[in-house]
C-alpha cells in the first residue's frame, strides 16, 4: 500500500431498524477525521457498513413480513443512502452477507483454530439479544437488561469457546506500550482495569436450532453451529482490505461507541494476536446521545431520525450540532431547543451573518491580493494550529470553538473599524482583503466538519491571478423561530 495511507472505520450497524442520530454521531465523527486526513494529502480508506448475520435480523425480517434477503437488501440500501444524504465520504461499504466477508471470516476462524484457541464446551448463561452477548445475573435490574429493558433468555448449549483468558498478560503488555491505544484516556483506564480483573473465555458460536431459520456464517466443518455474530462482525475490518492488505496496513482508527469498546479494545486485539495479525492503531469511543437522559436506541424507540433533522436544519447544521454540543467521549442530551439555540446563535448569527456581511461589503470592490495585517495572520495561524491539535486529540467541540473564535475576531474588526464607513479606497480594500482572506481560511478549515457550507463560501470567492472577486453569500443559515 502507498505511503501516507490512512484507514479509518465505523462500527457496522445492525439492520434491525433505520439509523438514529446516535449512529449518525459515530459516523459523522469518523467522517470528519477521514476528510481531515484527506485534506492533508493522505490516501484515505474509510469503511462503514452493515452487520446482518445477527438473530435480530431474522426477527426484524419476520416482523416486517419480508423474505430475509429482500429485507436485508432494503435495509442495507437504507443505511447506505442515509450516509450519502448526510455527506459521509466513506470509500467502501461492507455487508456481512457479502462473499468477500464470509470467506475472510472462515479463513480467520481457521487461524484461531490452528492457534489452538478454540474449543467446544457446554455453556449455560443469560443471553441478551439487544447486546448480542451473554449478560451476568448480577448485571440485571429487576430481572431485565438495564440497557435494553428486556428479559434475557436462558441458554444452555454446546458452543465453541475462544481462549480469551490466555491473552490477559499479552493485552496488558500491549496497553502498557501503546498509551494512545484507546481514547479518550479515561475510557482506556476502564479497559485496563477490566482486563486486570481477569478475563473469561468467550463463547464464539451459537447452536443452530433445527427448527430455526438458518442464518449466520456456519462454523467450518461443523455446520450445526453458526459463528457468533461478534466473532463474525469484527472481522469486517479485515474483509474490506483482505488479510494481506491488513498485514501491510491495519486500521489506524476504529471509531466506536462506548457500548462496544470492550469488543474492540479487548476481544478484537486478542483475536488478532491469536491469528498472528497486526493490531489496529487506535480505538476511539464516543459517549451516548441521550433523550431526556435515556440512551437513544432502537429498542427503546426514542430515536431521532438524522434525515428529519437534516431536512429541517440542513445537513451541515446537524453535523455541526452533534460535534459542537457534545464533548467527544462524554454523553450528551439531544433536545430540539438546544439544537435551535445553537443553530440561531452559532450558525445564523455567527458564521452565516459573518459570511453575508463580509461578502456584501466586498462584492462591489475589486480586491487585489496583498499582505494581510499581522493580527489577521496570527488569528488564522492560531486557528489552524488549534484545530490540528484538537482534532489530533479528538476534541471536535474545541476544534470548532477555535474556528468560531476566528469568526468573532472578524466580526469585532468589522464593528470596531466600521468597515462600511471607510471612504479611503486603499484603506477600504485593505480591510476587505483582510476579512475576505479570513473568511476563506475559515471555510477551508471548516471543510472537514461542514463540507457543503465550506463549498458554498469558497465558491463565492473567486481568485484570478492577483484579483479577487467576491459574490454575495446569502443566508447560509436562515433564522429558525
Ligand atoms: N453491530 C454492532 C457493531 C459491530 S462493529 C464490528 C452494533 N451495532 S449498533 O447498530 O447497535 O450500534 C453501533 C454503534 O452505533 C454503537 O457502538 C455506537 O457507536 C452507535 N450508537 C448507537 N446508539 C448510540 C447513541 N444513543 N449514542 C451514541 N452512539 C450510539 O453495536
Amino acid at each position: 500500500m502507498p505511503a501516507g495511507r490512512f484507514y479509518i472505520t465505523t462500527p457496522i450497524y445492525y439492520v434491525n431498524d433505520k439509523p438514529h442520530i446516535g449512529h449518525a454521531y459515530t459516523t459523522i465523527a469518523a467522517d470528519t477525521l477521514a476528510r481531515w486526513r484527506e485534506a492533508r494529502g493522505e490516501d484515505v480508506l474509510f469503511l462503514t457498513g452493515t452487520d446482518e448475520n445477527s438473530q435480530k435480523t431474522v426477527e426484524a425480517a419476520k416482523k416486517s413480513g419480508e423474505e430475509i434477503h429482500r429485507y436485508t437488501d432494503r435495509l442495507a440500501e437504507l443505511w447506505q443512502s442515509t450516509w450519502v444524504k448526510l455527506g459521509i465520504s466513506n470509500t467502501d461499504f461492507i455487508r456481512t452477507t457479502e462473499e468477500r466477508h464470509i470467506a475472510t471470516v472462515k479463513d480467520f476462524w481457521g487461524r484461531l483454530e490452528a492457534a489452538g484457541d478454540l474449543y467446544k464446551d457446554r455453556y449455560e448463561g443469560l443471553y441478551c439479544k439487544g447486546h448480542e452477548a451473554f449478560i451476568k445475573e448480577d448485571e440485571l435490574v429487576n430481572g431485565l437488561c438495564p440497557e435494553h429493558k428486556t428479559k434475557p433468555e436462558l441458554v444452555s448449549e454446546e458452543n465453541y469457546f475462544f481462549r480469551l483468558s490466555k491473552y490477559q498478560a499479552q493485552l496488558l503488555d500491549f496497553y502498557a506500550t501503546h498509551e494512545d491505544f484507546v481514547a479518550p484516556a479515561n475510557r482506556f483506564n476502564e479497559v485496563k482495569s477490566f482486563v486486570e480483573r481477569g478475563l473469561e473465555d468467550v463463547s464464539f458460536s451459537r447452536e443452530l436450532k433445527p427448527d430455526a431459520e438458518p442464518w449466520g456464517i456456519p462454523v467450518p466443518k461443523d455446520p450445526g453451529q453458526a459463528i457468533y455474530v461478534w466473532a463474525d462482525a469484527l472481522v469486517n475490518y479485515i474483509s474490506a482490505v483482505g488479510i494481506e492488505g491488513w498485514e501491510e496496513h491495519p486500521a489506524d482508527i476504529h471509531a466506536v461507541g462506548k457500548d462496544i469498546l470492550r469488543f474492540h479494545a479487548v476481544i478484537w486485539p486478542a483475536m488478532l494476536m491469536s491469528a498472528g495479525l497486526p493490531l489496529p492503531g487506535q480505538v476511539i469511543a464516543n459517549g451516548f446521545i441521550t433523550a431526556n437522559g435515556v440512551k437513544m436506541s432502537k429498542s427503546l424507540g426514542n430515536g431521532v431520525d438524522p434525515l428529519d433533522l437534516a431536512a429541517r436544519y440542513g445537513v451541515d447544521a446537524t453535523r455541526y450540532f452533534l460535534l459542537r454540543e457534545i464533548p467527544y467521549g462524554e454523553d450528551g442530551d439531544f433536545s430540539e431547543e438546544k439544537m435551535k439555540e445553537r443553530y440561531n446563535a452559532d450558525l445564523a448569527n455567527g458564521l452565516g451573518n459573518f459570511a453575508a456581511r463580509v461578502s456584501t461589503l466586498a462584492e462591489k470592490e475589486m480586491l487585489k491580493n496583498s499582505e494581510m495585517d499581522v493580527d489577521f495572520k496570527k488569528t488564522i495561524a492560531d486557528m489552524d494550529r488549534a484545530v490540528r491539535e484538537k482534532l489530533g486529540a479528538f476534541k471536535f467541540n474545541e476544534a470548532l470553538a477555535a474556528i468560531w473564535s476566528a469568526i468573532s475576531f472578524g466580526d469585532r474588526y468589522v464593528n470596531e473599524k466600521k468597515v462600511w464607513e471607510i471612504k479611503n479606497p486603499g484603506e477600504r480594500s485593505r480591510a476587505l482583503f483582510n476579512l475576505v482572506s479570513l473568511l476563506e481560511s475559515v471555510a477551508a478549515t471548516l471543510a472537514s466538519f461542514m463540507p457543503e457550507t465550506s463549498k458554498k463560501i469558497t465558491a463565492a470567492i473567486e481568485r484570478n491571478g492577483d484579483e479577487i472577486k467576491v459574490k454575495k453569500i446569502e443566508a447560509l443559515f436562515p433564522r429558525i423561530s
